[in-house]
């Protein structure tokens, strides 16, 4: 895309690659490393399912954004080969209700399990970027992401903590976090569902 991101010798690119270099030498670092690794992997086969003028767009985002999308491919261990994100999103609807029932019964037990299985929901066929309207997938759209994750899976895991301890009240106060991640990723990426273009304003 533009000129800026691809020359990789700007000063500043050097520096925030040497923060970054730094920052995974830390703690879990050759865990980090691993992950990395393989959610590139991940990615470039991700890749090669998408026509190019979306591989073009993704090319142009922001090392960070890349390296969150390796790392949302590295974390989730159940990938589909055929599934769209809005089925996906149907299995996540129904582990969400899950939980809210299991909270609202006082089952632990089983608002955990469902917790469990929203954090690690199934990932659709070429990830979350070929479901996304192509104009979005820029750097600035896509910087919001980690926030959502953070609310939904974070906060899906939290939420099993709590239901574990069997300490309903948190749990249903992650819930509602959970739920402002969902409503949040909603109002960003896609809006009302199924508008009708055959009706006036
Ligand atoms: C990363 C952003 C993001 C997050 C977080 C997210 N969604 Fe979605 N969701 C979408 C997008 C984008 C669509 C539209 C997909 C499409 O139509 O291809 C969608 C669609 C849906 C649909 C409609 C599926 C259909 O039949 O068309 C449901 C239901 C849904 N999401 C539930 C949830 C729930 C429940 C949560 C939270 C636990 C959640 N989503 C979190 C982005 C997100």
């Amino acid at each position: 895309m533009s000129h800026h991101n691809t020359r990789p010798s700007s000063p500043l690119t050097i520096l925030l690659a040497f923060i970054s270099a730094l920052s995974i030498t830390t703690a879990h670092a050759s865990d980090k490393k691993h992950e990395s690794e393989q959610g590139m992997k991940i990615v470039q086969q991700q890749l090669s399912l998408m026509k190019p003028e979306l591989q073009q767009k993704i090319k142009a985002l922001s090392p960070e954004i890349k390296q969150f999308v390796a790392h949302v491919a590295a974390k989730h261990s159940r990938k589909s080969d055929t599934a769209t994100l809005a089925q996906v999103m149907q299995e996540v609807m129904a582990d969400y209700q899950s939980m809210a029932m299991a909270i609202a019964m006082d089952n632990g037990e089983a608002a955990a399990e469902a917790a469990h299985r929203l954090a690690d929901h199934r990932l659709p066929r070429g990830g979350l970027l070929p479901y996304m309207p192509l104009e979005m997938v820029t750097t600035q759209h896509l910087s919001v992401l980690p926030a959502m994750e953070e609310a939904v899976e974070g906060g899906s895991m939290r939420l099993a903590e709590a239901a574990k301890k069997g300490d309903m009240i948190e749990a249903a106060e992650h819930l509602g976090a959970v739920t402002r991640g969902c409503v949040a990723c909603h109002q960003h990426f896609r809006g009302q569902p199924g508008t009708s273009t055959l009706l006036r304003k």
